[in-house]
C-alpha cells in the first residue's frame, strides 16, 4: 500500500506512537546481494533515514531515534568506520538545511568524546543549526552503548553522592532515568528493526523495558515511510499493559 492509502488507516486506529526507535540494519546484505561494497549500502541508507524522518513528521511522531553508530561499531575494520565518519559529516553537511526547513531538531547522543574531530564539529553543527525545530526530535545515536550509558549513570550517581549532594537513598528510577543521555524524554513506545535480525544489539537497555517491538524484513537502504507506517499500524493493534492486567 502507498504511504497516502496507509496515512488515513493510522489516523482511524487511534494513537500514534510519540516515541520511535530504529536499529537500522541489513546495509552491509543489502550491498553484497548487489555485488557493492558495504560502505556503498550505507550510503544507501543515508536515502532511508532521509524519507523515514519525512513520513514521521507527516505522520505526528513526537521523537525518532536512530542507531546510527554504536559502540561495538567502533571494531570494524578501519575502512569502514572511516567511511561510515565520512558518511555521518556528509548527511550533517547536506542535510542540514532542509531539516531546518521541516522543523527538525537534532540531537547528537553518545560518547561523542571518541569521535574525531571533523566528525564531531560536523554533527554538533547539525545540532546546532536545528536548535528549535518543533515538528520533530530527531536523537542521532551516535558512538552508543545501552551498557556504557549505563555505567557513565552510576558513576555520575555515585561522584554525585560521594560528593554529598545526593543521598545514596535518592538514586532511584528517577536519578538514573536523568543522568542517561535520554534524560528527560519519554521512553520509545515503538523499536523498529531491520532485515529481520531479533536482537538488541545494546541499544536502549533502559529505555526499551516496556516498548513494542516490530521486525521488518526490509533490509534498511530499502526501508521507506511505507514500511514506518507499516510498522504503526502493527503498533497500534498492540495491547499495551506495563506489566499489568487488561483493562476490563
Ligand atoms: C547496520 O548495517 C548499519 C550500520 C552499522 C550503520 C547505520 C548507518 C546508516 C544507515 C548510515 C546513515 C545514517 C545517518 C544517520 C546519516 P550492517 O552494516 O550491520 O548490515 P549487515 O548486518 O547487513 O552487515
Amino acid at each position: 500500500m502507498t504511504p497516502d492509502e496507509l496515512l488515513p488507516q493510522i489516523r482511524a486506529s487511534g494513537d500514534v506512537p510519540r516515541h520511535v526507535a530504529v536499529i537500522m540494519d541489513g546495509n552491509g546484505r543489502w550491498a553484497r546481494q548487489r555485488g557493492l561494497p558495504r560502505h556503498l549500502g550505507h550510503r544507501e541508507g543515508m536515502k532511508s533515514v532521509r524519507d523515514t524522518i519525512e513520513g514521521a513528521v507527516d505522520v505526528g511522531v513526537e521523537i525518532l531515534t536512530l542507531y546510527a553508530f554504536s559502540t561495538e561499531n567502533w571494531a570494524r575494520p578501519p575502512q569502514e568506520v572511516s567511511a561510515l565518519m565520512g558518511l555521518l559529516q556528509l548527511y550533517a553537511r547536506k542535510e542540514r538545511a532542509e531539516l531546518r526547513k521541516q522543523g527538525v531538531e537534532v540531537h547528537i547522543l553518545g560518547e561523542l568524546e571518541r569521535l574525531d574531530d571533523r566528525t564531531r564539529s560536523a554533527v554538533e553543527g547539525i545540532a546546532e543549526a536545528t536548535r528549535g525545530g518543533d515538528a520533530l526530535r530527531l536523537n542521532l545515536m551516535i558512538s552508543y552503548g545501552g551498557r556504557e550509558e549505563l555505567v557513565r549513570a552510576a558513576r555520575e550517581l555515585a561522584l554525585r553522592v560521594a560528593a554529598g549532594e545526593l543521598d545514596a537513598d535518592e538514586v532511584d528510577e528517577e536519578a538514573v532515568e536523568g543522568a542517561l543521555f535520554t534524560a528527560g524524554l519519554p521512553d520509545p513506545d515503538l523499536l523498529i528493526r531491520t532485515s529481520g535480525e531479533r536482537r538488541l544489539s545494546n541499544f536502549l537497555l533502559w529505555q526499551l523495558a516496556y516498548a513494542e517491538w516490530h521486525i521488518s524484513p526490509v533490509l534498511w537502504p530499502d526501508f521507506r515511510r511505507e514500511d514506518l507506517y507499516a510498522a504503526i499500524l502493527d503498533f497500534q493493534r498492540r495491547e499495551r499493559r506495563f506489566g499489568r492486567v487488561p483493562s476490563p
